[in-house]
């Protein structure tokens, strides 16, 4: 009895506790009314009459240990949970840590503002639409490929509702809902059915313009986006208009900016061209202004429209459009603080 009494006492001096919950087990496992320390006592009655003094004493310290032990680890334990909560207290200072802002919203920021400017006001359309704004109505022939189920994603139970393909479906909202003249820009999100790549995605986004009024002419758009390339791109900054197609223009173009990192002189970034192409853009179709309410007799106007990731893209040198949607912080740490 005596070697075990001790052995328990060397045992209690390096056992420890994080949790209450096991300081109860150990106090309930020495002290506990089946525990060891009354079993002991239980068996005092057996030690012989010679050695009762001795191992009086020892129960006793054997008791004492137990107790000790008890009264420490609860202070600690107690310690412990304050400091938790503490860390939990609001009224403590903030952390040095501020967030940044993501590039795509500094770059949709900065172009609202270049057009805020010269009286452009922003507006914003349904991502989910239906045929009608997002392809009929924008002049797109019954049998063309972009309505084709590879570029856009249909909502099963009807071959009506999709997501937008383009913020062009906006332009046919504000038009049917406001009278001419009209002047304004339409960022958001837009859906294609396309494999994710180093250069294309399923989820991107746009920034439409459109600009309705008495006697508006092609020459009214190119000084627009001229001057759109100067405040985005820098001064120096000159632009090429392409002819091209789009069933809602007509004419119709697309807009090359002279190279901002080569400055026209060859480069990896415009594949030694001298120029990168930002948007498509033309004359606002006489039957889109019809079908979306706007005498198009007494109306004309232009409309443009550019993918953010794109200008994104040339204006940082980001090289891999999937950086934008990962939220990798050692890329979004690059950018401007969000404060
Ligand atoms: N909606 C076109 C696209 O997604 C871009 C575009 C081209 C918009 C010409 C326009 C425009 O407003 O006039 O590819």
């Amino acid at each position: 009895m005596k070697e075990q009494v001790l052995s328990y006492i060397e045992t209690i001096k390096s056992v420890s506790f994080e949790k209450m919950d096991d300081l109860e087990t150990f106090r309930i496992q020495y002290l506990g009314k089946k525990g060891i320390i009354p079993a002991l006592f239980a068996d005092f009655k057996n030690v012989a009459a010679a050695d009762r003094k001795e191992m009086g004493v020892l129960l006793n310290d054997l008791k004492q240990a137990v107790t000790t032990k008890i009264d420490e680890a609860k202070d600690l334990i107690e310690n412990l949970i304050q400091h938790i909560d503490s860390s939990n207290d609001l009224s403590l200072p903030v952390s040095k840590e501020i967030g940044t802002r993501h590039p795509l919203s500094l770059v949709r920021n900065e172009i609202i503002e270049i057009f805020a400017r010269i009286g452009f006001t922003v507006e914003e359309g349904p991502e989910i639409e239906d045929d009608w704004h997002n392809f009929t109505a924008l002049n797109f022939p019954e049998e063309h490929p972009a309505r084709d189920m590879q570029d856009t994603f249909f909502i099963e139970k009807s071959p009506d509702i999709a997501l937008r393909t383009h913020t062009s479906s906006v332009q046919v909202r504000v038009m049917e809902n406001n009278q001419a003249p009209i002047r304004s820009i339409f960022p958001g999100r837009v859906f294609r059915n396309e494999a994710i790549s180093a250069r294309a995605h399923c989820i991107f986004h746009q920034v439409e313009g459109l600009y309705i009024d008495e006697n508006v002419s092609f020459a009214d758009l190119k000084q627009t986006l001229m001057y759109f390339a100067k405040e985005m791109f820098g001064e120096n900054t000159g632009i090429r208009l392409r002819p091209s197609y789009f069933p809602f223009t007509e004419p119709s173009a697309e807009m090359d900016i002279s190279c901002h990192i080569c400055g026209g002189k060859g480069c990896n970034i415009c594949k030694y061209t001298g120029w990168v192409e930002i948007l498509g853009c033309g004359m606002v179709d006489p039957n889109v202004l019809t079908n979306a309410g706007i005498d198009a007799e007494k109306y004309t106007g232009f409309a443009f429209g550019m993918g953010i990731e794109r200008i994104t893209m040339l204006k940082y040198q980001i090289k891999d459009l999937r950086l934008f949607f990962e939220n990798d912080l050692r890329f979004l740490q690059q950018f401007e603080s969000a404060i």
